[in-house]
């Protein structure tokens, strides 16, 4: 692939059809329609192979070696890294520890704050939008600990109320833990109301990106938050990898939870003294091949350029509410003109796995469900939607073909 500044789409298509195999099959005897893409992308070629690659050339363990591959398969490892913070703006490298993704990274981060600075009765701040990924860590503490967890409602038009945060915070509040978009609505939270918030109350914030990394481009230095984690599955990247992003503050005093082999200088039975930096939170041998993997999604997002990738899927997003408010039968959730590339809907009367089940008859992949917010589902009073949510590779031709089956669906389910 070639890099433009602006692609055509007609140049999208020959590319695309290059690097994503997967894509070009068909389902059901249809062309597959991909539009599960807020559960995991496709990967393109280029991954694939640098993963294939990496154990065919390099595979070895890291850090620890003086032999050549186990040299070459830490240099390769250590470049993965500073490609991947370079891309997300942050300066200094040593802040971007590789984890198995959005879940383990916020575990992480609960398992550290649990050991000295969450203190019995505390409270944490999340909200409504919450993947249970960023509850579930938060609650299990709050219920071994006395905590509470304040959750910061919804207006009517389904984004957040920041007027209520203020009435939340207490002087027991200790962290603002936060989705920046809503894995189930496409909603951008207004990190910079949060952010004045908690700078006025001096209390950190997580940033879970898991949804918002994959459309948009964050200079993750200038956010200036405390935590900000995400996954590489849901940016054309391989599964069991992702990062967490610590503050220079917590690079220096997050509690170790997690310890073990390449994490230390000494170790006695008595006594251990730990590296400093990334390795400190990185115990045991990582997903080596994931991290070379990542940093590869990387290069292909920067081929495109993530600002051409977000305009292209605001397009498509625009297009599909269009069509999707032209359907009588169709209730939308979350619609708004400035949203990630998330749509979540209705059909009235239908139960979300029947429609989700009869699209897939036509190869159109989308999800049903609860989508892991089960609280926002609640908040709601439904018991799922159905979700498409759309990537680089999608196209405006597609979303035709899924608003026509769809109308062809709600009339078989009469
Ligand atoms: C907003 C959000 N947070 C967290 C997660 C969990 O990500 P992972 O399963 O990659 O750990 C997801 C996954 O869908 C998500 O959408």
């Amino acid at each position: 692939m070639k890099v433009r500044s602006r692609l055509t789409e007609a140049e999208k298509i020959i590319d695309i059809g290059l690097q994503f195999p997967i894509l070009k099959q068909n389902i059901n005897g249809n062309p597959l329609v991909y539009f599960d893409n807020g559960a995991t992308t496709q990967k393109p070629l280029r991954v694939i192979e640098a993963i294939s690659d990496y154990y065919k050339t390099s595979n070895s363990n890291i850090h620890r070696g003086v032999h050549t591959l186990s040299r070459r398969a830490t240099e390769e490892f250590e470049q993965a890294r500073k490609t991947i913070a370079n891309y997300f703006q942050i300066k200094n490298d040593q802040q971007l520890i590789f984890t198995a993704g959005t879940t383990d990274s916020i575990n992480m981060v609960a398992e550290g704050l649990a050991k000295n600075y969450l203190q019995e009765g505390d409270e944490i701040i999340l909200s409504t939008y919450e993947h249970h990924s960023n509850i579930l860590p938060w609650q299990i503490w709050a219920q071994e600990n006395k905590g509470k967890l304040k959750v910061i409602p919804l207006l009517k038009d389904q984004t957040l109320d920041y007027g209520a945060i203020e009435g939340l915070i207490s002087s027991k509040t200790k962290l603002i833990a936060i989705t920046q978009v809503s894995n189930t609505l496409g909603l951008i939270t207004d990190l910079a109301k949060i952010k004045a918030l908690a700078k006025k109350h001096h209390l950190p914030i997580l940033v879970d990106a898991a949804q918002s990394a994959p459309h948009m481009a964050i200079d993750v230095d200038k956010l200036e938050v405390d935590f900000f984690v995400c996954s590489a599955h849901k940016m054309y990247g391989p599964t069991g990898v992702g990062i967490l992003y610590l503050s220079p503050k917590w690079l220096n005093e997050l509690p170790l939870a997690r310890t073990g082999g390449g994490t230390i200088k000494t170790v006695t039975f008595e006594k251990t003294d730990y590296v400093e930096g990334a390795l400190r939170f990185e115990p045991g041998t990582p997903n080596i091949a994931g991290a070379l993997g990542f940093a590869e999604a990387i290069c292909f997002i920067k081929e495109f350029g993530m600002e051409e990738i977000a305009k292209h899927e605001h397009e498509l997003v625009q297009y599909a509410q269009k069509l999707l408010k032209e359907i009588p039968e169709v209730i939308m959730y979350g619609e708004n003109d400035n949203k990630a590339a998330v749509i979540s809907f209705n059909v009235r009367g239908q139960h979300p796995f029947d429609v989700g089940t009869l699209l897939d008859k036509y190869g159109i992949a989308v999800r049903t469900g609860h989508h892991c917010t089960q609280p926002l589902m609640q908040c709601l009073n439904i018991q799922g939607t159905v979700r498409i949510s759309f990537a680089v590779y999608n196209t405006l031709a597609e979303i035709d073909f899924f608003s026509e089956k769809l109308k062809k669906v709600i009339r078989m389910l009469g």
